[in-house]
């Protein structure tokens, strides 16, 4: 029943305190809600939390939010809960959750906090950590988890999900977890649950066969390979190295080390010779945070591909399939996982056109698109960041992009807006947090985010006030 003997124990020491303090509440509690965000971090925290719970012997219902707002707090001040644990979100809305006195909240967030202060608070930035690149949710979850740790085991294995959960939110810095995450992942290493090597950084490394692997490949564009399969093939037969099997391209996973390195320094020459500039070479390498006990050539091996797995049920509102793989479950729900997965990137494929056939105005310091009902706005801004350096989308330039809201019909119209950019241009001041809150507020929205990536709510027909808003706020932090 204790919680982890001191401190030091903990995964991330800081929060101690404060994770010894929530589990000491969730134990106590009679009926639990367990609530947490509709996305990656959200789906792998919830799936901490309610393995942890479930060890404890404390008995819980989950519930999932694309976003928590009064009308969804209202709902659980309704029900008979007296506590409600929140992941991955709660930090923020603070000032509506302390106006309802029917439960006691316990919250693992890793966003802004909102003015209002609580007994049971986990949060990174409450004591000076960076909750954008640090700690996710799914982390936040696991300081929690490991602080319920009881007589069938310290909840170490966890560390996993917890990486999942942080790498879909974005967090590699760099090409590898840093901060307390960088602690979790060697805990998630300790217990041989989690593997981390320098590999090439390219998503789809269980997966995808390797003429599909290069092409696609376009966070670092190879001139002659990215976008390109039949110049990747071609790249791929013109090397001395074992890449198929019985006729098959092997996926990456499959190579053995000598193959590995020879098809990296081919592309590393390749890339010198074409003008690739050396940083962006040097990005071709990252750490790669492997799933030691599931099969190779799954999706759930590797961080970033389990990440987009769980996107793609989380974002078609199916965050109960995403839940149940992540608590372990095998069979169905990774099967309907899967066929999910298999939509969303015919969705994504055909969002990329969709931006093409609608077309990309450029402004001064920004550029934008509006899908109207072509892209579901769940995915319009995973589409944005995939269309930039597409034709006819500036690679270097902050994307705005609008998608009618799916509001069933009863709701006032609005319109989901999603910004993207680059860590070059964060850099360099970009903040897209403070220009999605800024510009929304101007057209009398709501909005927030990361300095990389953000999104709003704004009335329809205010959208090219937001872009003029957007506009001026860009120009400001980065100067003209
Ligand atoms: O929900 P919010 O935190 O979860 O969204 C995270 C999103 O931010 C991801 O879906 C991703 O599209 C975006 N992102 C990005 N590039 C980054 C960091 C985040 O596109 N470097
Ligand atoms: O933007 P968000 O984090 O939700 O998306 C996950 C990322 O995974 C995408 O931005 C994209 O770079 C990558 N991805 C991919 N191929 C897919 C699906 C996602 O490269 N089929
Ligand atoms: O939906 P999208 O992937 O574009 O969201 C990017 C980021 O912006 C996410 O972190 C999300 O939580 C945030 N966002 C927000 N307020 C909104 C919409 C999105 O803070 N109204
Ligand atoms: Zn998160």
């Amino acid at each position: 029943m204790t919680a982890y003997r001191d401190a030091m124990d903990a995964p991330v020491p800081e929060l101690a305190t404060r994770a010894a303090r929530c589990a000491e509440r969730l134990r106590a509690a009679d009926d639990l809600l367990l609530a947490s965000h509709i996305d990656a971090d959200g789906l792998t925290s919830a799936g901490i939390a309610s393995t942890a719970l479930e060890r404890a012997g404390i008995a819980h219902d989950v519930v999932f939010e694309k976003q928590l707002d009064r009308e969804a707090v209202e709902r659980y001040a309704a029900a008979d809960y007296d506590a409600v644990f929140f992941t991955d979100f709660g930090s923020g809305q603070l000032d509506v959750i302390t106006d309802y006195e029917a439960f006691t909240p316990v919250i693992a967030d890793h966003h802004q906090p909102a003015d209002a202060a609580i007994e049971f608070h986990l949060n990174p930035l409450l004591e000076g950590l960076d909750g954008g690149s640090e700690l996710s949710g799914a982390g936040a979850s696991y300081c929690v988890a490991r602080a319920l740790e009881g007589d069938d085991g310290d909840n170490r294995d966890l560390a996993a999900l917890a990486v999942v959960g942080a790498v879909g939110d974005m967090q590699v810095v760099e090409g590898e977890l840093i901060g307390a995450n960088a602690g979790i992942v060697a805990e998630g290493v300790e217990a041989g649950v989690l593997d981390a090597s320098k590999d090439l950084a390219v998503f789809g490394t269980q997966t995808r066969p390797l003429p599909k692997l290069l092409a696609y490949a376009s966070d670092v564009p190879i001139p002659g390979i990215t976008g390109d399969r039949n110049g990747a093939l071609r790249f791929l037969d013109g090397l001395d190295a074992e890449l198929r099997e019985d006729g098959e391209w092997k996926a990456w996973a499959d190579l053995d080390t000598a193959a590995r390195r020879t098809v990296v320094s081919a592309l590393v020459q390749r890339a010198m010779r074409t003008g690739v500039g050396a940083d962006e070479i040097e990005a071709l390498i990252g750490t790669t945070y492997t799933l030691c006990g599931e099969e190779r050539g799954s999706e759930l091996r590797d961080a970033s591909e389990f990440s987009t797995l769980l996107n793609a049920t989380a974002r078609y509102d199916r965050a109960a399939v995403g839940l149940a793989v992540c608590r372990g479950e095998r069979g169905a729900p990774l099967d309907a996982a899967r066929d999910l997965l298999r939509e969303h990137r015919q969705t994504l494929a055909t969002g990329v056109d969709v931006v093409r056939e609608v077309g990309v105005e450029r402004e001064s310091h920004v550029q934008w698109f509006h899908a109207g009902d072509r892209l579901p706005e769940t995915v319009v801004g995973i589409v944005a960041g995939m269309a930039m350096g597409e034709d006819g989308v500036e690679a270097g330039v902050p994307i705005i992009a609008f998608a009618e809201k799916d509001d069933g019909g009863d709701d006032e119209p609005g319109v989901k807006v999603s910004m993207r950019g680059t860590p070059r241009l964060v850099e360099r001041g970009l903040d897209l947090s403070t220009v999605a809150a800024e510009a929304a507020a101007a057209v009398g929205g709501d909005g927030g985010g990361h300095e990389v990536a953000a999104g709003a709510t704004v009335p329809a027909g205010r959208e090219t006030d937001f872009v003029a808003a957007a506009d001026a706020a860009v120009s400001e932090q980065l100067g003209s």
